[in-house]
């Protein structure tokens, strides 16, 4: 296992859907000067049709092996200097999880249910969501998943009630101290 200090300098956000990944990356990379890559994004990009499409025409596993793949691409980059975020499904496979970990500092964005039907329950875009039962799913999905993040997180960071640049502020010091270890 590398040291933190041997670890590539990039910051990884992973939590549940809505849990803020996306504009935590942008304000990361406003201060950092790093590049924010979305592996949402690469998979849209690879599958050539955005991820409501993917799940309809394909199904969940595709997805996944989709996701799997990108991630291991973007290890084989050598990427460094990068905020990566993620989907928050990402945990489901071992061999994900260990790659994240060994791509840099791993960030758990913490965030309560009711926050997270707060913020997807206009999104259509989310194909798990899609359903008439949200807050089961959001409830189910949570505790399948939660363990997961916190065993492939270097640091859980509470979301509910705070801004943008006071989780930010968090997540830079924490960065910090990991990679002068
Ligand atoms: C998923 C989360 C989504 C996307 C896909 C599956 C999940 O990303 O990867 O819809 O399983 O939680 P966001 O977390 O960015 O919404």
């Amino acid at each position: 296992m590398a040291s933190p200090s041997e670890t590539p300098k990039n910051l990884i956000l992973i939590g549940f859907m809505g849990s803020g990944k996306s504009s935590i990356a942008r304000e990361l990379s406003k201060t950092l000067g790093y590049p924010v890559v979305d592996t949402d994004s690469l998979i849209v990009e690879r599958a050539g049709k955005p991820i409501r499409k993917i799940f309809e025409q394909d199904g969940e596993e595709k997805f996944r092996d989709l996701e799997a793949d990108t991630l291991r691409d973007l290890e084989e980059s050598r990427p460094s200097r990068l905020i990566i975020a993620t989907g928050g499904g990402v945990i489901a496979r071992p061999d994900n999880c260990e790659i994240l970990r060994r791509l840099g500092f791993v960030v758990w964005l913490v965030v309560s249910a009711e926050e997270i039907i707060k913020r997807t329950s206009k999104s259509r875009e989310r194909p798990l969501l899609n359903n008439k039962d949200q807050r089961g799913t959001i409830d189910r999905l949570l505790s399948e998943r939660r363990e997961l993040y916190r065993a492939t997180a270097h640091q859980a960071v509470e979301t509910d009630g705070l801004t943008f640049p006071e989780i930010t502020t968090g997540i830079l010091e924490s960065a910090r101290y990991f990679f002068a270890q």
